[in-house]
């Protein structure tokens, strides 16, 4: 058996960017419909309604494109909207319990970290997960409310002192803590990666939940069946709800790859 339909990813901005990325890394063969809603972010510092509210219609318009599973690249909707979003008539990827699983196989010593947005960070949603896999892991969890705004801008390097301070700063509690292992739970994080691996130093493995996701969506595909083997395979369509400009010009960074006019359009969800 195989299916043609593609796989749908969506998050409040740019950041599931950095999923889609590994997406393409496993399954070239795939066609993905990206939904960035540019026009509401940051979902990370708004209430559980509103974050609920947005998905739901995030998730809509991924199904009104007739894809076969979607994935809530963003560790916010992650952690606040995946229950009702378990009651979507195709199958659902989050990004929390993915990342819980490969902090705590990577562990030595029991002593996870967790960054997020602040409603991911308040929802204790990584917490729980881990503590279910590993009852006497200890988590420390930071929210770092000015890392989405720095990759946003396009200021990521870690030779840039304005990001490995601020950096610095909100690694603190995780550092004192002694982590040996430490969860990016926010899509954008992975691009700062650098400049937080410089920080937290050599000993702390950080992980990205792109690539565990990815690679559980890659096994769900082949399990069952599902793999796209049409002609001309392989398509990526990205659209946004806000003009496109910023999102093309930042998509490089996070997707390793330019967006031509023709791949990103301007969507209005109301209009669905
Ligand atoms: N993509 C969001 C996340 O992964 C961060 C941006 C936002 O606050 O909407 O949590």
């Amino acid at each position: 058996m195989t299916d043609g339909r593609a796989i749908g990813v969506f998050d409040s901005g740019l950041g599931g960017l950095t999923v889609v990325r590994e997406l393409i890394k496993q399954m070239p063969n795939e066609d993905i419909v990206y939904f960035g809603d540019t026009g509401r972010v940051p979902y990370g510092t708004r209430s559980r309604e509103t974050i609920k509210k947005y998905a739901a219609e995030d998730e809509r318009f991924l199904l009104s494109h007739g894809v076969k599973l979607i994935i809530a690249a963003c560790g916010t909707v992650s952690s606040v909207a995946a229950d009702s979003a378990r009651a979507l008539p195709v199958p659902f990827f989050e990004m929390v319990t993915h990342a819980a699983l490969s902090a705590v196989s990577a562990t030595k010593n029991g002593k996870i970290g967790v960054i997020g947005t602040p409603a991911t960070v308040s929802s204790g949603s990584h917490k729980r997960e881990i503590l279910k896999l590993m009852p006497k892991a200890e988590v420390t969890a930071a929210s770092c409310p000015l890392f989405v705004p720095l990759v946003e801008e396009g200021w990521c390097s870690e030779d840039d002192i304005v990001v490995t301070e601020t950096v610095r700063r909100y690694l603190a509690p995780v550092i004192e803590a002694g982590c040996d292992t430490l969860i990016l739970g926010c899509t954008h994080y992975p691009v700062l990666e650098r400049a937080i691996s410089r920080v937290a130093g050599d000993g702390v493995r950080l992980i990205n939940p792109g690539v565990a996701v990815s690679k559980a969506v890659a096994d769900y595909i082949e399990t069952a069946g599902l793999q796209n083997s049409g002609e001309n395979k392989g398509k990526h369509k990205f659209y946004v709800s806000d003009k496109p400009d910023s999102f093309k010009s930042l998509a490089s960074v996070l997707l390793g790859e330019e967006l031509d006019d023709g791949r990103v359009e301007q969507v209005d969800l109301n209009d669905l």
